[in-house]
């Protein structure tokens, strides 16, 4: 349609239309037959405003979203097309890394892969758009679903933000949605979902204006940059406004200064909890006070559906506002072409031949070897030569299929490859290695929900008895790989813990083995960065797994027996323990910051536990090692102008190829307001063969150096300022120069 014909459709709707059009529905309206008596009844409506609802959440399978969409369109007044949507996060059916772990690979470029693959298998499955990317800033371990976010550093969640939107839109402008295997992105959570205090889910959020818009602003927008059609509030409230009707943070922050003119949708039910927040009476206030701030659809909640049209009758609201927010949504249908083609890309054929297909299965385990983080390898027992004989594969995980996280809606055990099948495929498999699972997984008394109710345990031997037969191969192997981990329901949505470390059944498990094996390499499993300092000490190598996806498994084995090193880099901050969080790289220095002596008790250290986390963000070993040379600036002081050059040399100083990403960090020595000890500004991943070496040389542009200062105003201040090269975060290696002011 072209954009006259979009206002004619919508001069040609009633009022009760078009705020049908503002509508979500959940899948309950559509696969329950009890449809009137049950979700309709909740929401308060009848079948002429289910008949007349704009889109639908969390339906799938190309022929059933397309018998839908054919009965709806025969329902609906101008027989407006459905827009399905659901939560595709790290894959559809071909189940990528989580994001968490997608952003330790410090790729954009995979990511962007990743994406656009998950965007296909979802387009021929049916769907028009995905609640990806969450772009949260996280800085909170105990939250579960940092598990979603790409960590804790600004400037990498903004690639993989950009990176993400492309790799599902097809394109930056959003022209290309209409086209084979393209999806709407949905930016979320709109804003600062990531800082819920004390990381319990829901929470409150307590952020300064300044720290909002320096370190958690800047994800969202490069996602709109890059034309993300759709953005979703949070659920939080920010200075004490719940987000979903936060004029300001909406109107002048993500329409106004963020230039978003696409559509924006709430997080589940979040209009409806502004009564819940305590901020409006009732839902007809709740709908008011969400449309005011500029929120075009309500996800599965009756406010708007039930409220709207007596709010615009006595002059609360003006039609105008729904007008806008329904052209938005007219709009979305159009870019899609969904007007020509209301069923878009669904095919349960071509679902069939994509989904898992081998092309997306190989990606997958090049994803998954690239996000795994080897945090330790001791007398570099990594990777297993064939001459370390007898091998005992011990933990609940060595077997376990659940490998892709919480989120990952369509993935399923029998689709993911086990460590065991991992290594049986990759030949590995013979009378030198042997699997016990040696305990369950969770404990014995643990009372898990997943998003489908209580995870049950099934058990047809005690733990008893599994440890038994666990410590006796141990005894007889010469290496022990233990596979050990969280589950996948104690991260995501509704996964906050107080305790980030993993099962107590398994951590005995651990203990034991040790008592008769030193020879541990240990992966862990997690939808978070846990505390890791036993299991660090009980292992010799410990490979940080996360949930790796449909092929988690070959790309262990991968990268066990070195078909493929490691190197991946840690996106979020491991702490030393949970004392610590939130915690991450670039804090403050505080006025009394901690010289590195006990004996003075004035200073800003804990007096049990070292400031320092276990691991820093940006660390990540691989089977060779690299050294890094001085940094060398090209000019000592810079104008607000010039571009300033900094080169370091990394060379290879092991025996084995290795990808090194080599991390550039910025500190501003003196501001108008407080900054930072550090922030990342740059990397690049280099390949070297052993003895190679190769000069890395960074651009610093006058840019790069801004911030918000004393009036809050985005700018450079002249003065020194330091640069670090190094591995990771907590490098040393550093110059400084001097921006010089303006003449
Ligand atoms: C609630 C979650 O917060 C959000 O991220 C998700 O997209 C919606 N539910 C829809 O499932």
């Amino acid at each position: 349609m072209n954009q006259q014909q979009l206002k004619n459709l919508l001069e040609d709707m009633s009022l009760e239309e078009k705020i049908g059009q503002l509508l979500q529905l959940s899948n309950s309206f559509y696969e329950d037959e009890a449809v009137l008596t049950g979700p309709a009844m909740q929401l308060g409506i009848g079948e002429k405003q289910i008949n007349e609802a704009g889109s639908v959440l969390s339906v799938f399978g190309a022929e059933q979203i397309k018998s839908i969409q054919e009965t709806a369109m025969k329902k609906q007044p101008h027989h407006i097309p459905l827009l399905f949507m659901a939560d595709i996060i790290n894959g559809y059916k071909t189940i990528f890394p989580i994001p968490l772990a997608q952003g330790c690979s410090f790729q954009p470029e995979l990511v962007k892969k990743c994406a656009s693959v998950s965007a296909t298998e979802a387009a021929v499955s049916g769907l028009h758009v995905t609640f990806s990317p969450m772009v949260d800033l996280v800085r909170d371990a105990r939250w579960g679903r940092v598990m979603e976010s790409t960590g804790e550093d600004t400037y990498l969640n903004g690639l993989m933000s950009e990176a993400m939107v492309e790799g599902y839109q097809g394109d930056r402008s959003g022209e290309k949605l209409d086209q084979f295997g393209h999806i709407s992105a949905c930016i979320k959570h709109f804003a600062a979902y990531g800082a819920p205090e004390a990381g319990r889910e829901y929470n409150n959020v307590e952020l300064s204006e300044r720290t909002l818009r320096e370190d958690y602003l800047p994800a969202y927008k490069k996602g709109i940059d890059a034309g993300s059609a759709m953005v979703m509030t949070s659920f939080n409230t920010l200075d004490h406004i719940p987000a979903t009707g936060n004029k300001w943070l909406m109107q002048d922050i993500l329409r106004g200064e963020m230039g978003f003119e696409g559509v924006l949708i709430s997080d589940w039910a979040a209009i409806e909890e502004l009564v819940s927040h305590g901020i409006a009476e009732d839902r007809k206030e709740a709908a008011r006070l969400a449309m005011e701030a500029g929120v075009d659809m309500d996800m599965v909640t009756g406010c708007y559906i039930n409220h709207l049209q007596e709010l615009v009758e006595n002059g609360q609201l003006k039609e105008q506002q729904i007008d806008e927010a329904v052209m938005r949504i007219l709009e979305l249908k159009n870019q899609l072409g969904l007007f020509e083609n209301p069923y878009k890309d669904a095919d349960d054929n071509k679902a069939a031949e994509l989904c898992l297909c081998e092309e997306h299965r190989r990606l997958a385990r090049k994803a998954a070897a690239d996000t795994m983080v080897l945090l330790k390898n001791e007398n570099d027992i990594l990777p297993i030569q064939e001459t370390a004989g007898k091998i005992a594969v011990i933990g609940p995980y060595g077997e376990e299929g659940r490998l892709y996280g919480a989120w990952s809606l369509q993935g399923t055990d029998a689709d993911t490859v086990t460590i065991k099948e991992g290594i049986e495929e990759a030949g590995y498999d013979n009378d030198q290695i042997v699997f016990y699972a040696g305990s369950s997984l969770l404990d014995e008394d643990e009372k898990l929900y997943g998003f489908k109710g209580l995870v049950k345990q099934y058990r047809e031997r005690s733990n008893e008895d599994l440890l038994q037969e666990a410590v006796h191969a141990a005894k007889g192997a010469d290496t022990v790989v233990m596979a050990l981990g969280e589950h996948a329901y104690h991260s995501g949505e509704g996964g906050s813990r107080a305790d980030i470390t993993i099962p107590e059944c398994q951590m005995h498990l651990l203990r034991e083995i040790a008592k008769v094996n030193q020879n541990i390499i240990t992966i862990v499993f997690a939808g978070r960065p846990l505390d890791l300092r036993e299991i660090a000490d009980c292992s010799k190598a410990v490979l940080y797994a996360w949930f790796p996806g449909s092929e988690g498994g070959s790309a262990i084995a991968d990268l066990l027996f070195g078909m493929q090193s490691p190197s991946a880099k840690l996106s979020m901050t491991m702490p030393y323990s949970v004392g610590q969080v939130p915690v991450y790289y670039g804090g403050y220095t505080s006025g009394r910051p901690f010289n590195g002596n006990r004996t003075n008790r004035f200073q800003a250290v804990y007096q049990d536990i070292p400031n320092e986390p276990l691991y820093p963000f940006g660390y990540g070993l691989t089977y060779t090692s690299f050294s890094y040379s001085k940094p060398e600036l090209d000019q000592q002081v810079m104008s607000m102008e010039d571009e300033l050059h900094v080169s370091v040399t990394v060379t290879n100083t092991g025996k084995r190829t290795g990808t090194e990403t080599v991390q550039l960090y910025l500190r501003d020595l003196k501001g108008s307001t407080v900054r930072p000890t550090r922030r990342l500004k740059g990397f690049e991943r280099i390949t070297l063969e052993p003895g190679e070496e190769k000069q890395v040389t960074f651009k610093i542009t006058e840019d790069m150096l801004r911030f918000y200062d004393i009036h809050m105003d985005y700018v450079s201040e002249p003065g020194e300022f330091a640069l670090f090269i190094g591995g990771d975060s907590a490098t040393q290696n550093e110059i400084r120069f001097e921006l010089q002011s303006q003449k």
